[in-house]
């Protein structure tokens, strides 16, 4: 499949070279679109959110204990469209008018469709009575995530691109957690300015955990990652023993906090303990499975467990898992002499590792600036993938064929 080439059409619709994004996020559970206003340069930019639309599948995949990739693949077909329409009506973007498309274009975005049952009648029909958009290019998320998942976005941004004759920007999922952590919120405005190099970053999610870092703007290093299961996913089986719904971080997280806050803790947290799998050998690498298989043993070995052992154990999971983090990031930060710690993806909505990691880095780091992403920005969503869309569209790295890729790196 192709796509004609749009790099012609880059003209901007904000003043001083200023690129208004429409961005599209289908990697995971969430299809998200945003339109950001996005103005500035590498090292001060700003960017206005005009629409930010956004429908989690979180209860059509709480059934089966998981994302189920074919069923999120159906889901995104059928909500991208009023979803885009939302985002461009919040926007003040959509203008009803009969549009004629040409039979050729209507054949190739057909073609671009065809592998989007019920993608490609939703589309025509909405798009033949809007005017194209006054938006400058179009930012999709092109891996990593589950490649069916990511498809139906690339194929729906290719469409789109094609008919109203937009650039495309392939957009690293992981990239956007790092980038808009970086983002400070000043009068409703997001601006990512004077950041200090290199920066560190530490992305935690439901399929990632690494640390990456960046000495040159966007050029990324691979410092250490996890040997077997993400932390996410690790959150998620624990949950799942623990018989707690999907997505098990914020359950287990709610029975953690409940612990620390009901003033019980004492001689009965000690009853459980877990591993904290690496902590001392000398690299930055992670590993969860072991914490995983834990955790499992100790259900076996106390299968009537009540609820109030329940709270306990999701209690001294998260306190393993915040102290792993932590004492890897720490030596991360010893062997990259980061300036810039930032934290992203979708486990950084923890509150315990928040608070450990302001704490200690306060404490031990005073001089290290950390950026911890405001609660919207930390789990998937659309503005992340505007943001560093705009970063490659200013380096002019556009792209007439996007291809998923559920492995897709940051570093190497
Ligand atoms: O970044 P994200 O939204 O999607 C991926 O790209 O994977 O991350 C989702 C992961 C899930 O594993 C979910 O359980 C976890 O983030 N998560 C949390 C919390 N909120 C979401 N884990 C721990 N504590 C939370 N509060
Ligand atoms: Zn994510």
């Amino acid at each position: 499949m192709s796509v004609m080439p749009q790099t012609d059409n880059t003209a901007s619709i904000l003043p001083e070279g200023g690129i208004r994004i429409l961005s599209i996020e289908t990697s995971c559970d969430e299809t998200a679109i945003a339109i950001l206003d996005c103005t500035g340069d590498e090292h001060n930019a700003t960017f206005t959110v005009r629409g930010n639309t956004l429908l989690s599948q979180i209860e059509i995949h709480k059934e089966y204990g998981g994302v189920f990739p074919a069923l999120a693949k159906r889901e995104h077909a059928k909500n991208l469209v009023p979803i885009l329409e939302a985002a461009l009506e919040e926007a003040e973007l959509l203008h009803e008018d009969v549009q004629v498309i040409p039979e050729e274009t209507r054949a190739k975005i057909s073609e671009i469709l065809a592998r989007e049952p019920g993608l490609t009648e939703l589309f025509f029909e909405f798009v033949s009575e809007c005017e194209p958009p006054a938006i400058d290019a179009i930012a999709v998320t092109a891996g990593p995530g589950l490649e069916p998942a990511l498809w139906v976005g690339i194929n729906f941004a290719q469409a789109l691109a094609l008919l109203w004759q937009k650039p495309l920007v392939a957009v690293n999922h992981m990239e956007g957690h790092t980038l808009s952590a970086l983002a400070q919120s000043e009068n409703g405005t997001l601006t990512i300015k004077d950041v200090r190099l290199p920066v560190l970053a530490l992305l935690i999610s439901g399929g990632h955990t690494e640390l990456v870092t960046m000495k040159e703007w966007l050029q990324y290093a691979l410092v250490g990652q996890t040997r077997d299961d993400a932390v996410g996913e690790a959150f998620d089986k624990v949950a799942r023993m623990l018989a707690l719904p999907y997505p098990g971080g914020p359950e287990i997280s709610r029975l953690a906090e409940s612990v620390r806050t009901s003033g019980e803790l004492g001689s009965s947290t000690s009853k459980f303990t877990l591993p904290r799998p690496m902590l001392h050998d000398n690299t930055c690498d992670f590993s969860f499975a072991g914490l995983k298989t834990a955790a499992l043993y100790l259900l076996k070995k106390n299968p009537e467990i009540t609820e109030h052992e329940k709270r306990h154990i999701a209690h001294e999971f998260e306190n393993a898992v915040a102290d792993v983090l932590w004492k890897k990031t720490a030596r991360a930060l010893e062997e990259t002499g980061a300036q810039t710690l930032v934290i992203g993806g979708g486990v950084s909505a923890n509150a315990h590792i928040r608070r450990v990691f302001t704490e200690n880095m306060r404490r031990e780091y005073s001089d290290v600036t950390l950026c911890i992403p405001s609660a919207a920005l930390t789990t998937d969503n659309a503005i992340m993938i505007a943001i560093a869309g705009f970063y490659r569209a200013l380096r002019k790295e556009f792209a007439t064929n996007i291809l998923a890729n559920g492995n897709l790196p940051l570093a190497r």
